[in-house]
């Protein structure tokens, strides 16, 4: 089996930009500048977000990090949204979801100016995705077709299956490994699909982003796959030292040994979904939509 490193990856990827920002200073251009709102105190999300921060840090990329408390209205919400859009040191921006459940994300996100969106959340950006256009790819995603094309993993006339249809993984995902370039047959599996032990096992390439850890299991996994876990759960651990520790979607002690490729989890798709949102801050630095197939 081979290991996909994606904290090497990430590195490398943090490299390239930070070279390019160097460029940029010496040319007296902008610096990239991320803003990330984050709304309460969820730990995750916390995590997450300060991870993009230290990533921003690292690839020389300002970065603002707006906390807001979690009683805060959904109007007051939207104008910290607007204040954004209209700042023009802010090259692009994220609100952490999940949001408290007395705000509509949906409305959060319709607020975002698209060309700030780094997240490719707007459906501006998602149908532009679906489209071949010009657009930001949502991070995950985007990060998990560098780490295939970065190891030269063919995906041309294979059998994809995605097992998860969340807006911001599971249903991008499988679009873009459908599109011409990566050329995947897919099938979308989620919580009612039918013999999905059967599905997932005749996946060249599965990606499993369901949030439930250790779901796929050895005898869900073809021999030879591609296995990508999208997962990152907390589990009690009484041994480890925190009492807890991360695991994927994926049973990876009895799946990796079966397959050609894995990701690990913690350092897999993680932080390449922080290296995805980085480039396309870098894109929305420079003024230009990447094209991506
Ligand atoms: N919550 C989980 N993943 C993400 C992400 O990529 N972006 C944002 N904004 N929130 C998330």
């Amino acid at each position: 089996v081979n290991l996909l490193d994606g904290n090497l990856l990430a590195k490398t990827i943090k490299q390239e930009l930070a070279t390019k920002v160097e460029q940029r200073k010496a040319l007296g251009l902008k610096i990239p500048h991320l803003a990330a709102i984050i709304v309460g105190h969820n730990p995750a999300s916390k995590a997450y977000v300060n991870n993009k921060v230290k990533s921003c840090h690292e690839a020389g990329f300002k970065s603002s990090l707006i906390e807001l408390s979690d009683t805060i209205s959904q109007s007051e919400l939207i104008h910290e949204v607007r204040l954004l859009n209209s700042d023009p040191e802010i090259d692009g921006f994220i609100v952490q979801l999940p949001l408290p459940s007395h705000i509509d994300e949906q409305e959060v996100t319709l607020a975002i100016e698209p060309m700030k969106d780094v997240d490719g959340f707007h459906p501006s950006n998602f149908g532009r995705m679906c489209l071949g256009l010009p657009c930001y790819l949502p991070a995950t995603p985007f990060g998990i077709l560098e780490m295939l094309r970065r190891n030269s993993i063919e995906t041309s006339g294979k059998h994809a299956v995605v097992v998860g249809r969340s807006n911001i993984v599971g249903t991008p995902m499988s679009i873009l490994l459908s599109r011409k370039g990566w050329d995947c047959t897919v099938t979308l599996a989620h919580s009612k699909t039918k013999n999905l032990s059967e599905v997932c096992a005749s996946a060249d390439i599965l990606v499993a982003a369901i949030g439930i850890p250790n779901f796929i299991t050895s005898e869900m996994v073809k021999p030879g796959a591609v296995i990508l876990d999208v997962g990152i759960n907390r589990i009690d651990a009484p041994d480890s030292p925190k009492g807890s520790r991360l695991v994927g979607d994926v049973d990876f002690k009895n799946v990796a040994p079966k397959c050609s490729w894995i990701t690990p989890v913690p350092g897999g798709i993680g932080p390449l979904t922080v290296a995805g949102l980085m480039i396309n801050t870098m894109s929305a630095c420079e003024g230009i939509f990447h094209k991506h197939d």
